[in-house]
């Protein structure tokens, strides 16, 4: 589908690999509408990329602000690109060195951010995909985050591992969903990308991450993962598969 002219909702659009396809997105003609948190800098992203770039802010786990985003993205034009980065991490074991189970209330957040966030923002885009008219047989794309843990979990990310997995699988269902609405679904499934979200571990710890990576050994660009969003987008034929975008990293049980 070619980008250039259509609408994209991209989530977490004010940081990391959120940021950098929204960027890509634009260089490529789409208009892009950030949503994310609104303690998010999302406004002031937005206003500063310019090319009628807008902000929403919504919370991807809430049916009503994710609503209103998708809503103000259609008044900008053709929804046809949904590109869903809005996650969050954490690392917690099932029992913890004073042998206190994992408090319930922290696996169901991250399941409940990363993997009900994905589906909201399929259901509501796609719905809002639905009415466009097909241009060359297409109507729309959504493009959803997982993460190389959803199939090599690590000690201590039993629900961002779950969520992840609860993704990809979401994926060819999603695709299937859609078929007869001429809308596409894909998930990229990155390695260890260099955004804020690794920003935060100290130095050392990024430098064995980076070692870790077999080819290129060096943590990925966010615009690696942005460049597959692009292909994804462009190419047609692909459709309800998660692409693992890792440098060809297997990850060890730490
Ligand atoms: N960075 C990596 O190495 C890596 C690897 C694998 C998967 N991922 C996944 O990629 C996605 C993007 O990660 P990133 O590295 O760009 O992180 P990031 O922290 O830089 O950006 C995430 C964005 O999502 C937003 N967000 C968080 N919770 C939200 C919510 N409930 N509603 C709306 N917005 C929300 C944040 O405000 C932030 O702007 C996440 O799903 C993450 O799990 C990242």
């Amino acid at each position: 589908m070619q980008i250039k002219g259509n609408v994209a909702i991209v989530t977490g659009g004010a940081s990391g690999l959120g940021l950098a396809t929204t960027k890509r997105l634009i260089a490529a003609g789409a208009t892009v509408l950030i949503v994310d948190l609104e303690r998010s800098n999302g406004a002031e992203v937005a206003a500063g990329l310019g090319h009628g770039t807008e902000f929403a802010a919504a919370n991807v786990t809430e049916e009503d602000s994710m609503a209103a985003a998708v809503a103000k993205a259609e008044t900008m034009g053709r929804v046809a690109i949904l590109v869903h980065c809005a996650g969050i991490g954490g690392s917690k074991r099932v029992v913890d060195k004073d042998g206190a189970p994992m408090p319930l209330a922290h696996f169901a957040n991250i399941v409940n951010v990363n993997l009900i966030g994905s589906f909201n923002a399929v259901r509501l885009a796609s719905a809002a995909m639905a009415k466009n008219e097909p241009v060359e047989g297409e109507r729309g794309v959504c493009i959803m985050t997982a993460s190389i843990a959803g199939y090599e979990g690590q000690i201590g990310q039993t629900p961002y591992a779950a969520s992840k997995a609860g993704v990809i699988g979401l994926t060819i269902c999603a695709a299937r969903d859609l078929a007869s609405r001429n809308i596409r679904v894909c998930t990229i499934a990155p390695g260890i990308m260099d955004t804020p979200m690794l920003g935060r571990l100290p130095d050392n710890i990024r430098a064995s991450l980076a070692a870790s990576v077999p080819n290129p050994a060096r943590l990925g660009d966010a615009d690696e993962y942005a460049m597959t969003a692009q292909q994804i987008v462009e190419n047609p034929y692909l459709n309800g598969e998660t692409i693992r975008v890792d440098g060809a990293l297997r990850m060890g049980f730490r």
